[in-house]
């Protein structure tokens, strides 16, 4: 049998770090599905590995544990970068897969695909085409380079056809599926832990959340807001702020809370109306999510999860690569301008904020279309390599 003829391997799907999992748990349950699929292979990198990071959020997704992980770890961008090529390159000469399926904008993401690519494996990148335009971003450069070189592109909303295209990339490559995060948030909405559990099973005092007044939910981890004294304690007054209006609700990623004790900031929080707690799982966090009356983050996923809960998000970052969320969403970009910040909780609790409306097949059914189109182009381009051959 020639090369090329070799009997198709498996699907090897990639996650590394936490908002890859929800977003690859509806895939993995779609590809397993479709029977003209070949099987699936999950390989985590270990770009995240602390156990809140990971454990909890498979079990909550449903996700089943890796086939292979590769242990990275933190480190530099280069480093980790780096790591999680080499150690992903005899993964694939040893599988040899039907294609590589990479979601999101980790570092991982673009390890993976960068190694995907120059073996020839077909790449499908999911989510793919959203842009910030801020290269001080570290995920724009991930987005961009992933996106040159995938073969199949799956787009969560239209605009992000646009961007693909201003950068070259051919049409036939771009597919507008939907987004698979919305997917899991849907499959399990009626599953999210109610916040007083939650708190209670933190030890935390519950009648926060079980006040009448509501309560916020926060979470803060772009290294543009927490990594320089001068950003992290800005961002800190305008969380003690807002906690002067409405009660906050704050699962700390471990960067946040490292620096939170490197710059000695810990005291800012002291006597603020902020229940600090170790980062959550899946179900609790769409609990708190459901539940507030509104949502402060700097988190690309938790602005499309609040618009389609239609809960009104504050976005404390300079620009989104998820436009759909302010122009038809409940989102607003408010960087860490105290009184636009202040402005907008107000607002919100006195009229319930923005309502917006719920994005174009944000359904609950991409990833079915997505192992749908899969399904097909594997097999024409099996055919035509067969046809190649003979
Ligand atoms: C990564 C992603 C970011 C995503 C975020 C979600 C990149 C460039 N960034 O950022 O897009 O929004 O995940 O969480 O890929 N750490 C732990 N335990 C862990 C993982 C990390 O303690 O399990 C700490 C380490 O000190 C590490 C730091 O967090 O140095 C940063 O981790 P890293 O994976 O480099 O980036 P994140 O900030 O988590």
């Amino acid at each position: 049998m020639g090369e090329m003829l070799r009997p198709a391997g498996p699907i090897v799907c990639v996650v590394g770090a936490r908002p890859n999992y929800m977003k690859m748990a509806p895939l993995i349950r779609a590809f397993r599905e479709c029977r003209g699929l070949p099987g699936t292979v999950l390989v985590h990198t270990g770009q995240h590995y602390d156990l809140a990071m990971n454990e909890r959020l498979f079990a909550d997704l449903e996700l089943p544990a890796p086939d292979l992980n590769l242990e990275v770890g933190s480190g530099t961008h280069a480093a980790q970068t780096a790591e999680v090529m080499r150690r992903f390159e005899p993964v694939l000469d040893e599988l040899r897969p039907a294609c590589v399926v990479v979601v999101g904008d980790v570092n991982s993401t673009l390890a993976c695909s960068l190694v995907a690519s120059k073996k020839r494996t077909p790449l499908a990148h999911v989510e793919a085409g959203l842009r910030s335009f801020d290269r001080d971003m570290p995920e724009e450069i991930n987005r961009l380079l992933t996106d040159q070189i995938a073969d199949l592109l799956y787009t969560t909303e239209r605009d992000a056809a646009v961007n693909l295209a201003r950068e070259g990339i051919d049409a036939a490559r771009v597919h507008f599926v939907g987004n698979v995060m919305i997917d899991s948030l849907l499959a399990h909405r009626q599953r999210a832990t109610p916040p007083e559990r939650t708190l209670a099973k933190s030890n935390a005092d519950s009648s926060i959340v079980t006040s009448a007044a509501g309560f916020g939910a926060v979470t803060l981890h772009r290294p543009s807001n927490v990594d320089s004294p001068d950003a992290l304690g800005e961002a800190l007054a305008i969380l003690c702020d807002v906690a002067a209006r409405v009660p906050l609700v704050w699962p700390v990623h471990p960067r946040t809370r490292a620096n939170i004790e490197r710059f000695g900031f810990a005291s800012m929080l002291a006597g603020a109306r902020i229940v600090l707690l170790e980062p959550q799982g899946y179900l609790e966090m769409l609990g708190l999510l459901v539940n507030a009356r509104l949502v402060l983050t700097d988190s690309g996923g938790i602005q499309e999860e609040t618009t389609a809960l239609s809960v009104p998000c504050l976005t404390m970052r300079e620009n989104t690569e998820r436009p759909i969320t302010v122009s038809q969403g409940t989102n607003d970009i408010v960087g860490r301008d105290r009184g636009r910040v202040l402005a907008c909780v107000d607002e919100i609790l006195r009229t319930g904020g923005k309502r917006g409306r719920v994005p174009e097949l944000w359904d609950g059914k991409a990833a079915t279309r997505i192992a749908a189109h899969l399904e097909t182009w594997l097999a024409a381009r099996a055919s035509a390599l067969e046809q190649r051959a003979s």
